[in-house]
């Protein structure tokens, strides 16, 4: 395996930040990946996915390891279900198409997340009232202290709102995602947009659904490929019953929904337009003109301007609506 020295992170992260790696390697096999783990036992490690959800603000003196991890399998199928296999460096839309494509469902509303397989689970991807959550059997992991080969049920997971203990212990390389689909597929009206979006259409099947999706997500969402971004920088918050009517006090429109985690989940990006975000520039970064929850890269290198300007989001609806807005982005 080729390890690579002194590299520039740029061209692996959507936000396009600079960082220089000192060594920068990308296991194909679980093998390789666990002689890379015991070679290189006295490193610092940073596992590194499809970089679209993290932004760099300082080089890393150690070793990067983007899992390289193909392949898409069945590997069990009866008349209702099937369970498919995946690497955790196939590209997750690839794997949304593939599955609509052999008419399998449960990932259809996932359409155009960017990303890996593998990155999936670490923060619980989620779209258009749907979770990855509740179609992962399993995650095949090496814990990269030890370098052993882990599986976690779906319960180890311990998924909840854009969160899984991969996130939280930050312990383990995901290698492989196990799927649970159904070859079966009934249209569920859940969310607001694709409901609209599909009103002409009286039983949509799956490829209307991701179609649907995929011109939902191109109308709202910057292609990070011309304005560099990681898709929502904050999480939706969750309030308590005081915060949730201190703010409806203050704004009577707010949208409020029951979490499930017992409190009242608000959006981010309506707080954020209130507060006179929407499409504000300041610099070389600011947020989407077509949606406030996206913080958009005009040109800068430097992960420190986009947290200034969070810090400015932050502080600002705060001081507005006594509301604190958590970064969904990983910033290192
Ligand atoms: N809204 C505004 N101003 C805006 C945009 C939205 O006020 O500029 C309000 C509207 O009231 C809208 C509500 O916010 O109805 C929700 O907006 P949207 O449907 O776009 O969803 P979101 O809560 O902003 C979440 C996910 C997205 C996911 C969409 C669609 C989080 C942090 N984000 O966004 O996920 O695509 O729902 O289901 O939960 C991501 O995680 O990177 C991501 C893009």
């Amino acid at each position: 395996m080729n390890i690579q020295q002194n590299i520039q992170l740029q061209p692996y992260n959507s936000f396009r930040t600079k960082a220089i790696a000192k060594l920068f390697a990308q296991p194909e096999t679980v093998d390789e990946l666990q002689e890379l783990l015991q070679t290189y036992a006295n490193e610092p490690k940073f596992i590194l996915g499809g970089g679209f959800n993290i932004f760099f603000t300082q080089d890393f003196n150690g070793l990067v390891i983007n899992p390289a991890m193909r392949g898409i399998r069945t590997i069990s199928e009866n008349t209702d279900f099937v369970e498919i296999e995946a690497g955790a460096a196939e590209d997750w839309d690839n794997f949304v198409a593939y599955c609509v494509s052999h008419r399998y469902s449960g990932v259809e509303n996932l359409s155009l997340i960017p990303g890996t397989v593998g990155a999936a689970p670490i923060q619980n991807i989620g779209a258009y009232g749907a979770e990855v959550k509740d179609v992962i059997v399993k995650v095949i992991a090496v814990e990269i202290e030890s370098g052993k080969m882990v599986e976690f049920s779906n319960a180890e997971c311990e998924f909840e709102y854009r969160n899984s203990i991969f996130k939280r212990t930050r312990k383990h390389i995901i290698t492989h995602v196990v799927f649970r689909l159904s070859k079966s597929f009934e249209y569920k009206e859940k969310y607001v947009d694709l409901n609209h979006e599909l009103k002409n259409i009286t039983t949509p099947n799956l490829s209307q659904v991701r179609e649907a999706i995929i011109r939902i997500r191109t109308r709202k969402l910057p292609d990070y490929n011309s304005l560099p971004n990681a898709g929502s920088f904050f999480k939706n918050p969750i309030l308590t019953k005081e915060e949730k009517e201190k703010l409806l006090t203050l704004l009577p429109d707010a949208p409020v929904y029951n979490a499930k985690e017992d409190g009242y989940k608000t959006s981010a990006a309506y707080l954020i337009e209130k507060a006179g975000f929407k499409g504000k520039r300041k610099g070389d970064v600011g947020t989407y003109e077509h949606h406030a929850l996206i913080i958009v890269n005009y040109g800068t290198e430097s992960g420190q301007e986009i947290v200034n300007f969070m810090h400015d989001i932050q502080n600002s609806v705060f001081q507005q609506y006594g509301v604190s807005l958590e970064p969904e982005v990983w910033i290192f």
